[in-house]
């Protein structure tokens, strides 16, 4: 299930041959998405890779994991606009088809029944992306999370908010509420493929290594999945 590569470069064309296979199998799959730095030379991978074996993309329907609660789609730290400028934009999916939930909606609650309701419509993820955060959450499920959890608002921890505030001017500016997939939809998904690159997440690999399914770790969920795989790099495989 843990399976290591020489670098990101590797992960990404490996598992863009994956997505490649998943949609020329089906072309109407449905994909469940993920942001973050880990994705982005995955979708690079993707799009050129599509490009070059005219891939037809028009077909799939996508799921993506998460949305900070407070950022409309034009806010550049939101997932929607990362999505649109590292995928949606790039290639030719169906618009209408590419689902996030909405950081600016005003019922949340109800947009996260609606979320799951959604996905179940569609017949389930085929194929689900996962990175990880350095406390081992999926998604924004973090320590504690249920694993019958469904799609929620989530109060990000701090040391979720420092993490990402990387991304952001200041970390008063990190949201500190988000809407996330549930457990139990990322667990209904056919396959599960999660990627953790880097030093930083050396530690938490590690830990997901040793650990047994627990909610104290989100991640750990994915090692009672039929069809997951977990890849990383050589540096986040350091402490195995
Ligand atoms: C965020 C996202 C997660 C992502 C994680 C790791 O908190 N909600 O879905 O997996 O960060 O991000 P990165 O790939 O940038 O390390």
């Amino acid at each position: 299930m843990f399976y290591v590569f020489s670098n990101p470069q590797a992960i990404a064309e490996h598992v863009s041959e994956l997505l490649i296979a998943q949609i020329q199998k089906k072309n109407d799959s449905v994909l469940g998405l993920a942001t973050g730095s880990t994705m982005e030379p995955v979708y690079e991978k993707l799009c050129e890779q599509v490009a070059r074996l005219n891939v037809d993309v028009s077909g799939l329907t996508t799921f993506n994991l998460d949305e900070y609660i407070g950022l409309g789609s034009e806010h550049p730290q939101s997932y929607r606009y990362y999505m649109r400028q590292h995928l949606f934009n790039r290639l030719a999916f169906a618009q209408h088809r590419t689902f996030l939930p909405d950081g600016l909606c005003a019922d949340p609650v109800k947009q996260c029944e609606q979320y799951s309701g959604q996905i179940q419509q569609a017949g389930h993820i085929d194929l689900q992306l996962l990175g990880i955060g350095n406390n081992g959450h999926i998604g924004f499920n973090e320590p504690g999370t249920s694993f019958g959890s469904r799609t929620h608002v989530v109060p990000l921890t701090e040391q979720t908010r420092i993490d990402n505030s990387r991304f952001f001017d200041s970390l008063d500016e990190v949201p500190t509420q988000a809407i996330t997939l549930g457990l139990q939809d990322i667990m209904e998904s056919k396959q599960i493929i999660l990627i953790a690159t880097g030093t930083n997440k050396a530690q938490i690999m590690a830990k997901l290594y040793e650990s047994p399914v627990t909610e104290q770790l989100p991640a750990s969920v994915v090692k009672a999945h039929p069809n997951a795989m977990i890849l990383l790099d050589e540096q986040a495989a350091q402490f195995l």
